[in-house]
């Protein structure tokens, strides 16, 4: 099966089992705007509790807050987003469709790059065990015209966009002949740039109507609110405040699912240090963000780190943490060292003194910013991508199972008596009232016992428990392992023990600070 298989196949097995559905599905659909189903919403419910637990609870200087989508219109010019937060724009006059022009130069090199690893295969597949691929691709000609064309359009758009020069942009796309993948024209229009911040207005217009912005990142409310979280928490730099919520976009290029949404969510902490401290704290929240990713145990080698060429208006230092999804490496989170750009600017555009005074050195200065910032949609497509498996039984059946970590699983255990009859859904029942206070458990009596075992595996849920006739003599049950197939038999009281260390978040969390 290739990726691309994988991943249809992956969209189709979220909507068949209740996890993604697209937005407003019986008028065809919103674009880039997803609706989470019954599993979906725990999924992300529980993705969003590992992630404010290793915030919150780990670091006793961070603390979360909840602040409104409308703020201040004036907020987004202070944080430069009226001014330049743009994506640079091209249409196709033939097909009238429009792209952005940095994508279009990316999906330009990943098609080099595909060119040189199908070069390399070929190869690899001629000489067999003989084959010398650092060789090969040092010295084959093809590899190196590949390779030629590939890095001259990468280094001509990296200066263009940090240059934010739209002419040269437009001109590496007719250079590198890159057509409309609809009319397959080269007829471009100019590179123009396109604000990402959806519009609204407040009050009525006989009122004096207010343009106001969706806001298209959380973090600004949480610098709004510095001296409120200081000041009545009596916190002290460094610290960190912490926070989770919609964030609203009008992306050009929306694709590939819920990576790329219109609304979506993020999970985003500010850590407040005093200034020259940020390189140290930005190192260390490189490290503990890439801890947080591998503690889920999806493999090592399917993350790496993308440090930024271009850097944002607001930072002076940036890198993002990759995951290895079905299309590639992309990024899923950004550690961002924002300087003071932030709170220096709200204390300019609002005139009121954001300061810290710092009893240690006996100054007040407007502190540096070190932020994580990570999309919980991201982070669901990360955990569906990594945990979907198709797999071939001994016995010639095949499986599709969702390996979710248990701890952010959305059903944590089924019940199952084996027949609707004898006594045993009492004893199933009386088994659910011992978990559900604790759990999301699911009872299911229908259909026979390998069906429910197969719903269960394709939703994920890492235990199954299966009440028998010997249930009524000796209390006891058979639990199934969702990824080892393999079962215990287990007291009836035993349970609550079992279930709670399988499931434990805890030894999740504590692989962090390991
Ligand atoms: N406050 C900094 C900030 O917003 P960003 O790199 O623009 O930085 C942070 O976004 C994270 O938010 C990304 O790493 C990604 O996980 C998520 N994100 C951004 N745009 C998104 C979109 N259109 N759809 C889904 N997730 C998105």
């Amino acid at each position: 099966m290739t990726q691309e298989e994988l991943f249809k196949k992956l969209i189709a097995h979220s909507k068949e089992y209740g996890f993604i559905f697209p937005s407003s599905e019986i008028y065809d659909g919103l674009s880039a705007v997803y609706d989470y189903g019954q599993l979906g919403v725990e999924l992300k419910n529980n993705i969003k509790k590992y992630w404010w637990d290793a915030m919150t609870r780990l670091h006793e200087n961070i603390v979360g807050i909840d602040a409104a989508i409308f703020m201040h219109p004036r907020v987004w010019e202070a944080s430069g987003h009226v001014g330049a937060f743009n994506d640079p724009l091209i249409d196709n006059r033939d097909s009238k469709k429009r792209y952005r022009a940095d994508v279009l130069l990316e999906d330009y090199i990943a098609k080099q790059d595909e060119k040189i690893e199908k070069e390399v295969e070929k190869a690899r597949k001629r000489f067999g065990d003989s084959f010398d691929e650092a060789l090969f691709r040092q010295t084959n000609p093809r590899v190196a015209e590949h390779r030629a064309k590939r890095d001259a359009v990468h280094d001509r758009m990296v200066k263009a966009l940090q240059d934010n020069d739209l002419q040269e942009l437009r001109q590496i796309i007719l250079d590198a002949e890159i057509v409309c993948p609809i009319s397959g024209t080269r007829n471009w229009t100019e590179v123009r740039q396109f604000n990402l911040m959806f519009e609204t207005k407040i009050g009525s217009v006989s009122e004096g109507a207010n343009t106001i912005y969706l806001r298209p990142e959380t973090a600004q409310g949480i610098f709004v609110n510095f001296l409120n979280v200081q000041k009545t928490g009596r916190m002290k730099i460094p610290f960190g405040i912490a926070q989770i919520g919609k964030a609203f976009r009008n992306e050009i290029v929306a694709r590939q699912f819920i990576f790329r949404m219109r609304e979506f969510e993020q999970m985003e902490m500010q850590f407040f240090v005093r200034p020259g401290d940020e390189m140290n704290w930005f190192n260390y929240w490189r490290e503990t963000r890439m801890k947080w990713h591998r503690a889920l145990g999806f493999g090592d080698d399917k993350y790496r780190f993308h440090d930024h060429e271009k850097l944002a208006h607001y930072a002076n230092a940036a890198t993002d943490v990759e995951f290895e999804f079905p299309f590639g490496f992309k990024e899923v989170e950004g550690i961002h060292s924002r300087t003071d750009f932030d709170l220096g600017n709200h204390q300019k555009f609002s005139g009121k003194k954001i300061q810290y005074f710092d009893t240690e050195t006996g100054e007040s200065y407007v502190p540096y910013v070190v932020e994580t910032s990570i999309g919980v949609d991201r982070m669901v497509l990360q955990v569906l991508s990594a945990a979907y498996k198709e797999e071939q039984l001994e016995n010639g059946e095949s499986r599709v199972v969702l390996s979710i970590p248990a701890a952010i699983a959305p059903v944590k255990a089924a019940v199952l008596p084996l027949v609707k009859k004898d006594g045993l859904p009492e004893i199933a029942h009386r088994i659910m009232d011992s978990l559900k206070y604790d759990y999301n458990v699911q009872y299911d009596e229908k259909d026979s016992i390998g069906k429910r075992y197969r719903r269960q595996d394709a939703i994920g849920t890492p235990l199954c428990i299966t009440v028998d006739h010997q249930s009524l003599e000796d209390a006891t049950v058979t639990v199934r392992h969702r990824d080892s197939m393999q079962q215990q038999r287990v007291a009836i009281a035993e349970l609550p023990a079992l279930v709670a260390d399988e499931v434990s978040l805890k030894k999740l969390l504590e692989k962090i600070m390991a």
